[in-house]
């Protein structure tokens, strides 16, 4: 099978450093951060994908500050819809696949089950309609591309809800939780290894199986839950369930995200983990938490 020049961009986030690890096995690696390739400059990034000359390109890059984003609309749509967009467009100008990332706050939240691919979107903060407008530029391009929605991304590295809570965790006998949001987290490793899996079929068997995806380990749990399995079953800190509306935030956020991953399992014929597997095995990596002095 040809190697393909594989560019990736966002290199240095959460699922961008997984797929720097391990892309390189699977082509010629260009992976880019922020400092080589800024999103916001469209300039840059025709430039970039015309010079690279990629076979695949996989934008693990995101503004994925969901509250900050509704203050900071513009620099939001920059990023997570006017650059897929111009990605897009450059691949299709090359013959070239993309891989783009995408997530669950397209969806208002006020379904009870599973959301399959072709659910009616209706995001409710900045974030999501930008992210939203990305698929939709994606999609209007003609460009072949796999966009794949996931949720909840957490990892060793980065700023995630596990660190979070690790911290809090030494420091608080108490966290108050929200308990009234439903969602899968999921290990950036999970998110990595399900895209490298599928790229190791090969860049024309991919191109033919261009279009959305859900991607996220299975199971469901709230932040509460989350926080809770992150904290086990030590007496301290107490993990107290609380709702939404004791934790104003100023993005709205979809009260379900929970995303049904047949398609994607389908498709790839690829196992997701259940999360809390998949927590386990990302804690397994990490330098245990030292007991608390109390
Ligand atoms: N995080 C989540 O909970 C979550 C949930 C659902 C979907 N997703 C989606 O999953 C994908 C991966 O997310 P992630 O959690 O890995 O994100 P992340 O850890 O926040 O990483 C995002 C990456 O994008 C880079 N970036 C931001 N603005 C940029 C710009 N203007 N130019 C170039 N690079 C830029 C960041 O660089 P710096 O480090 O320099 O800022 C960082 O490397 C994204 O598409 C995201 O929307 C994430």
């Amino acid at each position: 099978m040809a190697r393909p020049t594989i560019l990736l961009t966002g290199a240095t986030g959460q699922v961008g450093f997984e797929l720097a690890r391990s892309l390189s096995r699977h082509g010629e690696l260009i992976a880019l951060d922020r400092a080589a390739l800024d999103l916001a400059d469209a300039d840059a990034i025709v430039a970039t994908v015309r010079q690279v000359r990629p076979g695949l390109i996989v934008n693990a890059a995101a503004y994925t500050a969901v509250d900050r984003a509704e203050s900071e609309r513009a620099a939001a749509f920059a990023v997570n819809a006017r650059a897929p967009g111009i990605l897009a467009e450059e691949a299709k100008r090359q013959d070239a696949v993309l891989i783009h990332y995408s997530t669950d706050y397209v969806f208002d939240g006020r379904r009870t089950t599973p959301y399959e691919e072709d659910a009616p979107t209706g995001p409710l903060n900045v974030y999501g309609a930008s992210k939203y407008d990305g698929e939709r530029a994606i999609a209007q391009s003609g460009a072949r591309a796999l966009v794949f929605r996931t949720s909840w991304v957490y990892g060793a590295r980065g700023s995630n809800f596990l660190l979070t809570i690790l911290r809090l965790a030494q420091e608080r006998d108490e966290l108050r939780i929200v308990s009234d949001q439903s969602g899968t987290p999921n290990w950036c490793r999970t998110l990595s290894d399900a895209t490298v899996a599928a790229i190791a079929h090969g860049v024309p068997w991919l191109a033919e199986r261009s279009g959305l995806y859900h991607l996220a380990s299975t199971g469901a749990s709230t932040w509460h839950g989350f926080a809770q399995a992150i904290v086990g079953d030590a007496p301290r800190p107490r993990v107290v369930g609380i709702a939404t509306s004791e934790y104003p935030t100023p993005a709205r956020r979809p009260a379900y995200g929970v995303l049904s991953t047949r398609k994607f399992e389908a498709t790839f014929n690829y196992r997701m983990p259940d999360w809390r597997d998949a927590l386990a095995a990302c804690r397994s990596e990490m330098q245990p938490v030292p007991p608390r002095a109390d």
